[in-house]
Parts: structure tokens; sequence; C-alpha cells
């Protein structure tokens, strides 16, 4: 008799991947890994692409951002792709005046502070953001079995640079607004809501198989105003990224208090930074998956140092429903990519059995 080939190692749609599987708290042949920023200054060959283009330009080009988002899915051969973009695309898309300045970050030119600032901002429908849909379109088709992570800023993270005007430390006069004019602050919150909400439907409804939250800067709140001023919007968002059916990542830089209500504000999985040990992250989210967490400066420690702390990081992420191999925050620009393919290497091939 001839012999049938009856089983496929390689996973031949990104439903059957390691990310998703891990995502979905399913076993999994090794633990996934991605990283936070894992496109952009790191690598070289991002560096001479984005040569004499804008950031915001670079994020309108449906090529670009195919070919940006792939390059370290080549060169590192990670289980998932972060679409190419940023928290603040979706504004300039609907009209807000802003730009990313290199090196610093994003800037508004007129702040938000008053509910006509905010009732001016229009909501975001698809045909603002055409480059989207056709980006991801575009990737699916060329990432074949390897998942495509959509993404947006939760309200919290991206009012501040609205009302800031620029990335700040304290975020004062994001949590005076909050704190002294909750009419404005739920107006302005409903508004990003809604944005952030759209932004994540263009791009599943183009294929992304999951999604991520990112609420960077939700570590500036006590676990009370959180509760109170902010939860409910991340909230809708995630609500109505659930009924996409895809699974939903939730992160946020210092919010080892916050851990809980980021699972319970409707994370499959919750993202945890370095700082807090995974194991204890683990006990905070209860029965859902864990992302991270490895100090991103552990990169520029001696290879066998980075994979030590490694080893680490997963043998505790053992004992989550799932966990997804990351940084605990995203990749810093001076990274030699050479250890960052060799910790993708490592993780993937770190026996679980
Ligand atoms: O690889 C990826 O992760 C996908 C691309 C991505 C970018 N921004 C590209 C980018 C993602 C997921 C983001 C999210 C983002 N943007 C967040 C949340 C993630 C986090 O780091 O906490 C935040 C807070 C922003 C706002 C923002 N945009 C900041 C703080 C900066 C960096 C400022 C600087 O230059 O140091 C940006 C600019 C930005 N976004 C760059 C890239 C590649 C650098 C732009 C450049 O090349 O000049």
């Amino acid at each position: 008799e001839d012999s049938v080939v009856t089983s496929v190692t390689a996973p031949v749609t990104p439903a059957d991947s390691a990310f998703l599987r891990a995502a979905r708290g399913e076993s999994v042949p090794h633990t996934p890994v991605w990283f936070m920023r894992q496109a952009g200054r790191s690598l070289p060959e991002y560096l001479k692409l984005r040569e004499g283009v804008g950031m915001l330009e670079s994020c309108m080009d449906a090529d670009l951002v195919t070919e940006i988002t792939l390059q370290p899915v080549r060169r590192y051969g990670v289980d998932a792709a972060i679409f190419f973009s940023d928290i603040v695309l979706p504004l300039k898309a609907v009209g807000v005046d802003l730009d990313i300045k290199p090196g610093v970050g994003p800037v508004v030119a007129s702040p938000v502070r008053t509910l006509a600032d905010v009732e001016a901002i229009p909501d975001l429908v698809p045909e603002h953001v055409p480059y989207i849909t056709a980006a991801v379109r575009q990737l699916v088709g060329e990432l074949g079995p390897t998942p495509l992570i959509g993404f947006a800023g939760a309200p919290f993270t991206v009012a501040s640079y609205l009302v800031e005007g620029g990335p700040s430390k304290e975020h004062a006069k994001t949590k005076a607004m909050m704190f002294g004019a909750p009419e404005v602050w739920d107006a302005l919150m409903r508004k990003i809501a809604q944005i952030s909400s759209a932004y994540l439907r263009v791009q599943v409804a183009a294929g992304a198989s999951a999604v991520q939250l990112f609420d960077s800067w939700a570590g500036a709140l006590t676990p009370g105003d959180y509760v109170s001023h902010v939860m409910p919007h991340s909230q809708r968002v995630l609500a109505e990224a659930g009924e996409l059916g895809v699974p939903r990542i939730h992160f946020g830089v210092g919010t080892s208090s916050l851990l809980t209500l980021m699972g319970e504000a409707g994370a499959d999985v919750v993202g945890v930074d370095w700082r807090t040990p995974l194991a204890d992250g683990i006990s905070r989210v209860g029965d859902r998956g864990v992302q991270g967490n490895l100090d991103p400066t552990l990169v520029f420690a001696p290879t066998e140092v980075m994979l030590d702390r490694a080893a680490e990081v997963i043998e505790a992420g053992r004992a989550a429903k799932g966990h997804i191999f990351n940084l605990g925050h995203g990749v810093i620009p001076s990274t030699n990519p050479d250890q960052l393919k060799k910790l993708t290497e490592f993780v993937q091939s770190y026996p679980l059995d």
C-alpha cells in the first residue's frame, strides 16, 4: 500500500496558528512570540524604506504599510504580524490636525479642551481609511498562515495626546479634565471609543485575525478612577471587537494594580509589562490569557543572560490559560535585530513537554 501523509506540521491558516491557539486558551506546539514595535526603527530595512517619507504619510500608503509590516516577519519568523500604523492615525484620518514628529511622537496642533472641541471631531467611517482596508487585504494575502494583529488606542491613552497636545509624563491636563469637567470628559471618551472601535472594525473586516487595544498610559490612574472614568469606554471598544469574533488583547504599562480590571473590561488576553512578575499577572487576570513580559532592555545583555530570563518567562507562562511571549513594552529603537532573532528562535524551540 502507498503511504499517505496524514499529518501536516505547519499551520495552514491563521486560525490554526500557535498565536491564535494561545489567544483562545488552547494547547500550543510552542509558545508563540511577537514583539510590540517589531516593525520600525530597530530595523535597517525599515529606516531605508522610510527615508524622506513622513510617519503618517507612510501609514497612508498601502504598499509601504504592507512592506513594513512584513519586514519583521521575514527577518525573525515571529508568530504574528502587527499592522504598521499608529494609535493617532484614525484621528488624522477624520481630520484632526496632528503630526508624528520624529523622536517626539504625536503632536496635536489645537489641543482639545472644550465640549465644542470634542463635537468638532467627526465619527470615523470606513470611507475615511480606504488605504487601511487596502493594506490589510494585501497583507493578509501575503502573510498566508501568519496571523495579522489589528490595533487601536484605548480612549484614555488617545485622550492624553488630544488634551495635552503631545507626549506627557504626568497627563496632568488630561486628568484635570477627567476630575473637573465630567461632561467634556465623557463626550471625549465616547468620541474616541467610537473612532477606535470603527478603526478596529475596518481592520477585522479586511482580514485581521486578532486585535490589540493599547492603553499604554492607563498606569497613571488609580483603580478607582480607572473604574469610574475610563473602564466603561474601553469596555465598549472591547465588546464591539468581541462581536467581530476575534481574540482581544488589552495592554498597558505600569498597570500592576489594574490587570484584573483590564481583563474584566473584556479582554481574552491581558498584556503584562515587565515590572509585574508574570506569575502575579497570571493570578490577577484569572481565566484569561497573558502576553509578555521580558524586560525590553534585556536585549542589551549578553545573549545567554537574555535567554535565561526568557526561559523564566516561558516557564511562568505555563500556568496561564494561554501565554503569548512578548517584551514588556515596545522594542527599543537601538535594539540589535540579531538579539531578537535569537530570542524568537529560542522561544519557538523551547520544549513545553
Ligand atoms: O511594530 C509595531 O508595533 C506596529 C506599529 C506601531 C507604531 N505605533 C508605529 C510607530 C504601533 C502598534 C504603535 C502604537 C502606539 N503609538 C502606541 C501604543 C504602543 C506603546 O508603545 O505603548 C503609542 C503610545 C503611540 C504613540 C506614538 N507614536 C509614540 C509614543 C511614538 C514614538 C515617539 C518616538 O519617535 O520615540 C510614535 C511614533 C511611531 N509610531 C513610530 C513608529 C514606528 C516612530 C516614527 C518614526 O519612525 O519616526
